[in-house]
């Protein structure tokens, strides 16, 4: 009797995770197939994500050593503010974040945070994803390393002694390095408020 019991317990257990795996309510969906009571936020938030993305490749790639210090500050400095302000044009609040940061203070937000460690590093879609927040509409696009970026993404190995120590000096615990042309290195996030 007790030995029953404690089988329909366990085969208790067993259903409900199947059930909350499964009944699992999807409150994110790629781009363009949200519902439509979320669309018009989501498009207003891609319309900033990408000014921010053309933006970002913007770089030149002629970088000598002693510019490539010079944009590292200026990347530090100016990037937030550059952010903040295409940002408040379109009325979103947007960052650009990682999986693995330089700078810990550009942490995803919270509802990120699960399904940019999902994300591997070579092996990932090019697609934007719209999260339904309830009072928000949270978008993440993916970004890719181009060449022009690894200058300062790439094997720490391949970078002059002075870059490595300044970004070593700026940011302790950096690891947005490593990197190859075309793998995942961040991600730019918005949120809309419906
Ligand atoms: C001259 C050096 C330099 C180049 C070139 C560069 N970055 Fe960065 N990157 C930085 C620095 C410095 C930060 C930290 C900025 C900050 O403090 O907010 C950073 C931060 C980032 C972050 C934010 C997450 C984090 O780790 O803090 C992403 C994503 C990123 N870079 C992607 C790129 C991409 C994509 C390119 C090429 C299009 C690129 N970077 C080119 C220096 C560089």
């Amino acid at each position: 009797m007790v030995n029953n019991i404690a089988k329909l317990f366990w085969l208790l257990i067993v259903l409900l995770i199947i059930s909350a795996c499964t009944n699992k309510p999807q409150n994110y969906w790629v781009l363009k197939a949200e519902p439509s009571s979320i669309s018009h936020a989501a498009e207003k938030g891609n319309s900033a994500i990408l000014i921010l993305l053309s933006n970002l490749g913007n770089k030149r790639t002629d970088h000598n050593s002693d510019s490539l210090l010079k944009e590292v500050t200026a990347r530090h400095e100016r990037a937030p503010i550059m952010i903040s302000s295409i940002a408040n044009e379109h009325g979103v609040a947007m960052g650009i974040t990682s999986g693995r940061l330089r700078n810990p203070d550009n942490a995803p937000p919270d509802w990120a945070l699960r399904y940019i460690q999902l994300c591997q590093t070579d092996n990932w879609k090019d697609e934007t994803i719209v999260f339904d927040l309830k009072e928000k509409v949270g978008l993440l696009k993916p970004v890719a390393a181009q060449k022009t970026c690894l200058s300062c993404h790439g094997p720490v190995e391949s970078f002059p002694p002075e870059l490595k120590a300044k970004i070593i000096r700026m940011f302790p615990n950096d690891k947005a390095t490593g990197y190859k042309n075309g793998e995942l290195i961040g991600f730019i996030w918005a949120e809309v408020i419906k």
